[in-house]
Order: structure tokens, then C-alpha cells, then sequence
């Protein structure tokens, strides 16, 4: 098979790690892909939002699969637009993806369907958003812009002061552009923050092994929220009691309701759970593979990737067993200083080939670049998410921190208690 992946982030180098294993995956593409995906895969120039361009190029080259695996070009139709071609491809159409792309979508869908979640009111007004903050607010509370934001369209206000100032950053000053056309308040939850994803047929809903994400910057969770620094797998917050409630509760509810609503989803559905007293609870759906998730659930899938891609395009997932590895695996990024507010591009990124061909270890590049004399360097704030997997949790944190200083560049900062949640 000729197969070509949509993204250029850790989470696409993951996926195509991982296609690259299966017996039938002759050639991998990957658009736009980065420097450690040109390692196994042959990248091409075209933009993930260029959906034109990538469907023109599929036709040309006659893929027989293409994987969506960042949200944007979901979010503007591409899988839509590949089926118009009849091209055979991996992914939420337009209409599903909204359970990602819209807030007030996915929590009028929680409560018309009864699926958990925390308790909220949705608003297109901010003077109406303001008098029940006024009337109505406990504090701390939580406002969602709408839309997609890159991640950050999401406030936790302290008092009614943050919040109010809130809703004017989100709806008035528009800092999240056109997300903040609407917006959500809701209930401010507490416990363990989980993520389940998913492989969906349409019909069928097969939860992966959970993670945990640190999104804050430095250790102990101080710092800025970014776009992760670090994940493990599994969640030993996730326990069998959890996992049960999730089942009966959300998962295939969900599922069922998108079909209700003439949505089917089709793709990885992922869950943002928080683990409350009262159960778990919806905090989020996203539409993809969560980034960096990926980097330590895929290394821990036994069963072949295209295949499951493949019963999910044919709604056949129901009769494939999936597989995984009992142990665990730890992701530690390594960032660029400054990140995730400013930082520099461009430094030599030195050691990679010290982990080369170490047995259960995995360097996904995240933000990379090759240059023309060959050297790589950092092209981002997070640059590479070192991954080592072991049969305990202790011994992959262990040995991904035995080995991290091996990989260095200028100004690299990371978190060193990855997994001690
Ligand atoms: P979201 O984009 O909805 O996942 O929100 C981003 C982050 O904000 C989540 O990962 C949580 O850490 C936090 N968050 C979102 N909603 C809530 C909530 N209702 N209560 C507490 N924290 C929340
Ligand atoms: N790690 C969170 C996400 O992918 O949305």
C-alpha cells in the first residue's frame, strides 16, 4: 500500500512509526511532515490546511490510504473533500468533526444525550454572559470560547473580577479570533484529568490504553499551560471502576448520539475525562489523536495500525481484536527555552544518534528541521519527545531520564517528574 499522513508534529511522526511497521505498508508519505519523519517516510512540501493541494496530490499518486492526523484540515472539510474524489481516507467528516470544533456542539450534545459532563450555560452575548456571572458565579468557574483556539481558548477564573474581564478577552476583544463568537461557562471540576482515545467505526467504539498529559511549562506544575510537555501510559488514576463508568456511560452513548444526530463519527474519538467523586466526566472531545498522547500510546498497540485504520473506514472494527502491550511508556519533551511564550529557532540539535537502535526507546521529532547541509534543528517550541517503554511505569520514566541529556541543543529546558502525577 501506498500510504501518505497529513501533519508534521510528534503525534504524526508516532502514527507513521507505527504504519511503518506493518507488513503491508510499502511507502509512506507525509505532508508536511518534519525531519525526523524524513527518516522513514518521504515528505512533501503541501500544508496540512491545503486540502485542494493534498487531494490533488493523493489523485496524482494514487494513495490507497490517507490519515488525517491534525485537526485543522478536519475541521475545514478534508475528509469530505477525498471522499468527493473517491479517495479512500482516515477521519471524521466535516459534519463529526464538529464535536472537536464547536463547545456549545459537544455540550448540548452531553446534555440532550445525558453523557457526564460539568454543568454549563452557553451565551452569544457577553452582556447576558456578564449579569450571570454576576448573578450566578462560583468561584473559581471555567469560560470556553467556542471554537478552536490552537488549545487556548480555555479560562480558569479565579474570581468574578477574572471573569468578567474574561468574557471581554474572549467575545469583545475577540483574542481568539472568530472562537469567540460564542462562548460557554461552566462548573469548575476537580480530580485526575485522563485521556481515553479512541478507534471508531461508526458504530463500533474501541478505547485505546489511557494517558496522562503534564500541560504545565516546569515541574510541580508551575508555569504556563503549553501544548504538553510530557505524557504516560497507562493512568493508574484510570482504575477498573472508572473504566467501567467511562463504558456504560460515555464512550458508546456518545457514539450513538452522533449517529442520532446524523453525524456518524468515523475515526479516533478522543475523550478528555476528569476523574471526579461522582465519576468521570467529559471535559472535552477532540476529533484526532492527541499530541502527545500518540508518542506513548501507539509504541503500546500490538495490532497492526492499517489494519485497525482499515476496519474503521469499513466499519468492520467490531471483529478485529486490538492488542496492547501491558506495560508502560513515558514521553519527556524536550522544549526550546522561552517556550510557550517566545523562543528562538534554528539551533544544531546534537546526540540523536545516541538513541538510535536502543531497544524500546523512540525519539519523535515534534519541531524540526533538516537543513540543506543535513544538520537538524529545533523549528519550534516543543522540538522532540524522548519515549521509553519498560514493563512498569518506573522503569520507563527511569530510562527515559537516563538517556535524555544525551540529546541536546542550545536553551533546551524539559520537565524532570513526567509521570509522577
Ligand atoms: P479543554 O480544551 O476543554 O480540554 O480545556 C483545557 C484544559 O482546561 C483542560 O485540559 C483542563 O485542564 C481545564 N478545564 C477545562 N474544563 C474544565 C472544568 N470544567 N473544570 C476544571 N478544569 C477544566
Ligand atoms: N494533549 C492534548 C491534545 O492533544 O489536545
Amino acid at each position: 500500500m501506498k500510504i501518505l499522513v497529513v501533519g508534521g508534529g510528534g503525534r504524526e511522526h508516532a502514527i507513521v512509526w507505527k504504519l511503518a511497521q506493518s507488513p503491508k505498508a510499502d511507502k509512506i508519505y507525509c505532508a508536511p511532515g518534519n525531519a525526523g519523519i524524513e527518516q522513514i517516510a518521504e515528505c512533501v512540501p503541501i500544508k496540512a490546511t491545503d486540502i485542494e493541494a493534498l487531494a490533488d496530490f493523493a489523485e496524482k499518486e494514487k494513495f490507497d490510504l490517507t490519515v488525517i492526523g491534525m485537526d485543522d484540515p478536519l475541521m475545514l472539510g478534508i475528509v469530505d473533500e477525498f471522499q468527493k474524489r473517491n479517495l479512500r481516507v482516515f477521519g471524521p467528516e466535516q459534519k463529526a468533526a464538529l464535536i472537536e470544533g464547536s463547545k456549545v456542539f459537544s455540550k448540548n450534545l452531553m446534555k440532550k444525550y445525558g453523557i457526564p459532563t460539568a454543568a454549563y450555560e452557553e451565551f452569544t452575548d457577553p452582556d447576558e454572559a456578564k449579569n450571570y456571572l454576576r448573578k450566578n458565579g462560583k468561584y473559581p468557574i471555567v469560560l470556553k470560547a467556542d471554537g478552536l483556539a490552537l488549545g487556548k481558548g480555555v479560562l480558569i477564573c479565579e474570581s468574578e473580577e477574572d471573569a468578567l474581564s474574561g468574557v471581554d478577552e474572549i467575545m469583545v476583544d475577540q483574542k481568539f479570533g472568530a472562537a469567540g463568537n460564542k462562548m460557554v461557562v461552566e462548573e469548575f471540576l476537580t480530580g485526575q484529568e485522563v485521556s481515553v482515545l479512541s478507534f471508531c467505526d461508526g458504530k463500533c467504539v474501541k478505547p485505546m490504553v489511557s494517558a496522562q498529559d503534564h500541560k504545565r511549562a516546569f515541574d510541580h506544575d508551575q508555569g504556563l499551560n503549553t501544548g504538553g510537555m510530557g505524557t504516560f501510559s497507562p493512568s493508574q488514576y484510570y482504575t477498573k471502576e472508572y473504566e467501567k463508568q467511562a463504558e456504560e456511560q460515555i464512550f458508546q452513548k456518545t457514539v450513538d448520539a452522533m449517529n442520532a444526530e446524523g453525524r456518524t463519527f468515523k475515526g479516533i474519538l478522543y475523550f478528555g475525562l476528569m476523574l471526579t467523586k461522582d465519576g468521570p466526566k467529559v471535559l472535552e472531545y477532540n476529533a484526532r489523536f492527541g499530541d502527545p498522547e500518540t508518542q506513548v500510546v501507539l509504541p503500546r498497540l500490538k495490532t497492526d495500525l492499517v489494519d485497525v485504520f482499515e476496519a474503521c473506514i469499513d466499519g468492520t472494527l467490531e471483529e478485529l481484536p486490538i492488542e496492547w502491550d501491558d506495560g508502560a511508556a513515558v514521553c519527556v519533551v524536550l522544549a526550546s527555552g522561552g517556550y510557550p511564550v517566545s523562543y528562538k529557532k534554528g539551533y544544531p540539535i546534537e546526540g540523536l544518534d545516541k538513541l538510535e537502535g536502543k531497544e524500546d526507546m523512540m525519539v519523535f521529532h515534534a519541531g524540526t528541521k533538516k537543513e540543506p547541509d543535513g544538520t537538524i534543528v529545533t523549528n519550534g517550541g516543543r522540538v522532540l519527545g524522548v519515549v521509553a517503554k519498560a514493563k512498569t511505569l518506573d522503569a520507563a520514566i527511569e530510562k527515559a531520564y537516563d538517556h535524555i541529556d544525551d540529546i541536546t541543543f542550545t536553551d533546551v529546558f524539559y520537565r524532570h517528574d513526567i509521570g509522577r502525577k
